[in-house]
């Protein structure tokens, strides 16, 4: 496994988080009646006008809603049509894997670890083949341990799919990361890790263990209302994270929303 570092400025801390886009192969796709192309852009049109300087951006997943290859050419695409600045990607559970790593394009993501400064920001594959729930293979954790052990001087953000721990959703909760402990365990060993982040459960969620930051974002399209044993949909809109990684180690976040927009959403939906 590769664990080059991508170097960008040290003053460079302005970090954005998009997530779970769910593209189809046409630009006519809709989940749940949201066209996600259409909150893509709005997305990305809001970021346009609320971060003048930003520096990275990373998608945690599930770009495309059944992988296929025209998707995350798209993506890129659309991104572009928006910023200059870097960004890569991580598989979600609608991905594919095997095609995210096998485009061939020069301005495909490739990073799977991020210079910004003091810190460096880790992407880890936590995807199972034709499976919803979540689980890291050995070859992930070695990857992950490998670079903590490499970085000890740098403050560190772990970013993954789906939810290590439970976000309080019994229909999602069941899609957790199954081998969390593991995960944990190793992160218990290795205190420069400040925050893990993720997306997968489509809504705003934010918990602390031993002093690790436990970080969930919003899709870029439809919403999972919290606190719910049933799929629900939530009337939030789609949205992104913004991060500030400050030099001491510490960080502030927060999550922005398109507003303004009507969309036209299946609320009633028992599932996606
Ligand atoms: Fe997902």
């Amino acid at each position: 496994m590769d664990v080059a570092v991508v170097k960008t400025g040290v003053s460079t801390k302005r970090f954005i988080q998009i997530s779970d886009c769910h593209l189809g192969p046409l630009t006519s796709e809709t989940l749940l009646g949201l066209n996600t192309d259409e909150s893509l852009h709005d997305v990305l049109a809001l970021i346009l006008n609320k971060e003048p300087r930003f520096d990275y951006m990373v998608c945690t997943g599930d770009i495309a809603s059944a992988g296929h290859e025209n998707c995350y050419r798209r993506f890129i695409d659309i991104v572009h049509q928006y910023f200059s600045q870097p960004f890569a990607w991580l598989p979600g559970n609608h991905d594919s894997t095997s095609i995210m790593s096998h485009l061939s394009l020069p301005e495909l993501p490739e990073s799977r670890a991020i210079d910004l400064g003091n810190w460096l920001v880790i992407l880890l594959d936590s995807v199972v083949p034709f499976k919803v729930h979540g689980n890291f293979e050995q070859s992930e954790l070695d990857y992950l341990e490998r670079m903590l052990t490499a970085n000890p001087d740098k403050h560190i953000m772990v970013m993954l799919h789906h939810q290590p721990v439970l976000v309080g959703s019994e229909w999602i909760d069941q899609y957790i990361l199954r081998n969390a402990d593991s995960f944990f365990a190793m992160l218990d060993r290795f205190p420069a890790v400040k925050a893990v982040v993720w997306g997968h459960v489509h809504q705003d969620f934010n918990s602390e263990r031993n002093g690790v930051k436990l970080i969930a974002t919003p899709s870029t399209c439809v919403q999972f209302k919290p606190n719910c044993n049933e799929f629900t949909v939530d009337t939030l809109m789609p949205g992104y994270r913004w991060f500030d990684l400050n030099d001491d180690g510490s960080l502030v976040t927060g999550i922005e929303r398109v507003t303004g927009k009507q969309y036209i959403i299946d609320y009633k939906s028992a599932g996606y």
